[in-house]
């Protein structure tokens, strides 16, 4: 699905975090578009005899690095040395992220990793989050977390598939409902409040997991750090 900016500022970004990967090293492997062109890139540089296993973080970014040749682990095999993974909103070092409703699994991997590195065209920029956050959520537990959700101020509504009648069901088999919060003045606070549901599998909220962000554009790419 398309979100965000340009293709070109997506590659950018993607190839820019694809240069920090190492011979040896353990990578995961995030979801979405701008994540594939990382994904793509160290693909070819496998072809070139870099030495890599990666971990994915969705049946998207899995099949893709089968695609191009990166050989996969898994963590209970192994720890990444470093994450590449997309956001649909970043500000300061905060994100946003489960536009693919890949979130849960993107958290894991990413948290794991000894560093991650975040791949956004220039349009994911924000002086302060204030998309709408996705809580993946169990099934039988829908209406009590949306009621909760309410409560909090998020305005919850359930994600519709695109291309099949009904809900998206994430690769975990679960539900996904995307909560419109407006402004969110402290994104630590809220996420925790989001933790604390029972049956909230996960929330899109990134606090304090950024090491790097890559932000590509048109013509082109710059290295933040996540205060910045
Ligand atoms: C998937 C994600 C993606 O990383 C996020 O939606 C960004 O996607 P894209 O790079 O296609 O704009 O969080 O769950």
């Amino acid at each position: 699905m398309k979100r965000g900016g340009s293709d070109e500022a997506k590659r950018r970004a993607g190839e820019s975090a694809a240069e920090a990967v190492a011979d040896g090293m353990v990578v995961g492997l995030g979801t979405g578009s701008t994540a594939a062109h990382a994904i793509r890139a160290l693909g070819r540089a496998v072809d070139s005899g870099l030495d890599i296993e990666g971990i994915p973080t969705s049946y998207q970014s899995r099949d893709l690095a089968r695609d191009v040749g990166i050989p996969l682990t898994t963590l209970d095999e192994a720890t990444p040395d470093l994450a590449i993974d997309g956001a649909d909103q970043v500000a300061g070092g905060d994100l946003i992220k489960g536009g693919g409703a890949a979130h849960a699994r993107e958290k894991i991997v990413d948290a794991a990793a000894d560093r991650f590195l975040v791949v956004a065209d220039d349009s994911k920029l924000t002086d302060r989050l204030s998309a709408p956050v996705p809580v993946e959520v169990l099934p039988d537990a829908r209406e009590p977390v949306a009621d909760r959700l309410g409560d909090l101020g998020g305005d919850p509504e359930l994600r519709a598939a695109e291309r099949k009648d009904g809900p998206v069901v994430t690769d975990n088999g679960n539900l996904v409902l995307d909560c419109d919060f407006g402004e969110i003045d402290d994104p630590a606070a809220l996420g925790s409040d989001l933790s604390a549901l029972p049956g909230v599998v996960e929330h899109g909220l990134f606090v304090g997991l950024a090491d790097e962000i890559h932000v590509g554009s048109d013509d082109d790419v710059t290295v933040r750090q996540p205060g910045e």
